[in-house]
């Protein structure tokens, strides 16, 4: 087989030849022939020494997607690959019947581009890289070949980021028979799961152990579930006693499936309140008598480059300043960021401040990140991305 080979500059760092996955155009030397967007190619540092085979993308700024193989990948090695992720997750996490979980996260499981999320009997792929879209019915035959029980599988490959390695974007039905929708289970709550024309592969698998993270403080108490998808924090909340839950987002659709989530878990009415509206406009409007002993705010990303970090500082403080604002003398503050560009010290100073300036006090009591199926790589950052803490924040004596 005619294989071209790609030549790495020595910068590319050496102590993460071993484990790091992508190498970026500027540490590309020589390449020997014109390899097409997703073709495997051999990649070698100057002088020979040997990175393995890799995903080559002329037109991705990352350049190369190393595979970390010395032998040509075959159906066998996406196979065993494939094996390896679930055996972590069977390791890792107990999975309910109906349950849901994040068999493969990219390149933490050496899979890179590719996202593999299971529903009950279903699961969702979503491809990040032209590589791995060239692979996908090999992928999707290996598997219906380890798990066996799936009925069927569906491509969501309608996110933006696919444009930098110039995918077209689509959802499909790969294999199967797949329903508009069906119910799957995480820590024994039901959820709607309508992968097609959804949000993420259809659940946000991600915010998993940092929902159970809020139970011990919601019994008897009212809670805000502030950009509440579809309710994730705040079925948890009802299921831990809370008398009262107000679910806002700005999606009807994922509004709609609050609604039906609450009645298919049993939850009265009388204990929901659920608000379509931007959440900063929610907040703005609420009035000395609207507070609550428990608030979440879970907002999209509100910086997706590096270019936005600034914004996103003044958009984390002014949600601090407001959410602080409508929290009960003596509450908890629950707080997600999924923007791996801001970290997670940078958030507890804005919280920091602008509880100072409320005259209250911050006692961080729990700090969470994304679950084991999400494991993160450490000589790839970009898999860290998701930071939650739960904030005691009573008045200052
Ligand atoms: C990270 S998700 C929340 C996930 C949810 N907490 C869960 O546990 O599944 C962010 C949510 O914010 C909603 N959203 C985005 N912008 C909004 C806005 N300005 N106001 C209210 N909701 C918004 C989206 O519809 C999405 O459901």
């Amino acid at each position: 087989m005619d294989v071209v080979e790609v030549v790495v500059k020595d910068r590319f760092r050496r102590m993460a030849r071993m484990a790091q996955s992508w190498v970026f155009d500027n540490e590309i030397a020589e390449v020997h022939g014109a390899p097409q967007a997703g073709d495997i190619v051999w990649a070698a540092m100057r002088g020979g020494r040997p990175l393995g085979y890799a995903f080559y993308n002329p037109h991705s700024k990352i350049r190369l997607r190393l595979l970390h193989t010395e032998d040509y990948p075959t159906r066998d090695f996406w196979v065993g690959r494939l094996e390896r992720a679930l055996q972590l997750r069977q390791r890792s996490m107990e999975i309910e019947p109906e349950g849901m979980f994040r068999w493969v996260y990219g390149e933490s499981d050496y899979l890179p581009g590719l996202i593999l999320d299971v529903f009950g009997s279903y699961a969702v792929v979503q491809i990040l890289s032209a590589g791995m879209e060239r692979q996908k019915a090999v992928i999707v035959e290996a598997i219906r070949h380890i798990m066996p029980s799936l009925k069927g599988i569906v491509a969501k490959n309608d996110v933006a980021i696919r444009r930098k390695e110039g995918l077209p974007l689509y959802e499909i039905v790969e294999w199967g028979e797949v329903p508009q929708s069906w119910w799957c289970r995480e820590h024994g709550i039901r959820y709607n799961i309508a992968p097609l024309g959804g949000q993420k592969t259809g659940f946000f698998l991600d915010q998993r152990c940092n929902r159970l993270h809020i139970r011990p403080y919601c019994r008897d108490k009212t809670v805000l579930d502030a950009y509440c998808n579809q309710g994730g924090f705040g079925l948890n909340a009802l299921q831990a006693g809370a008398r009262k839950v107000w679910f806002v987002d700005s999606s009807a659709k994922a509004l709609e499936k609050v609604r039906s989530n609450l009645q298919a878990n049993g939850f009265s009415p009388d204990r929901a309140e659920l608000v379509r509206e931007d959440v900063f406009a929610f907040l703005q409007e609420r009035t000395e008598s609207q507070r609550w002993d428990v608030v979440i705010v879970d907002p999209p990303a509100f910086a997706k480059d590096r270019a936005h970090i600034a914004s996103a500082h003044r958009g984390y403080r002014r949600l601090y300043r407001q959410a602080l604002r409508v929290l009960k003398s003596d509450g908890i503050l629950a707080a997600a960021s999924c923007s791996y560009y801001v970290e997670e010290a940078s958030l507890i100073g804005l919280l920091r401040e602008e509880a100072y300036r409320q005259g209250r006090d911050v006692r961080i009591i729990h700090r969470g990140t994304h679950p084991p199926d999400h494991p993160i790589h450490p000589w790839m950052e970009q898999t860290s991305y998701l930071k939650f803490f739960i904030a005691y924040c009573p008045l200052r004596p």
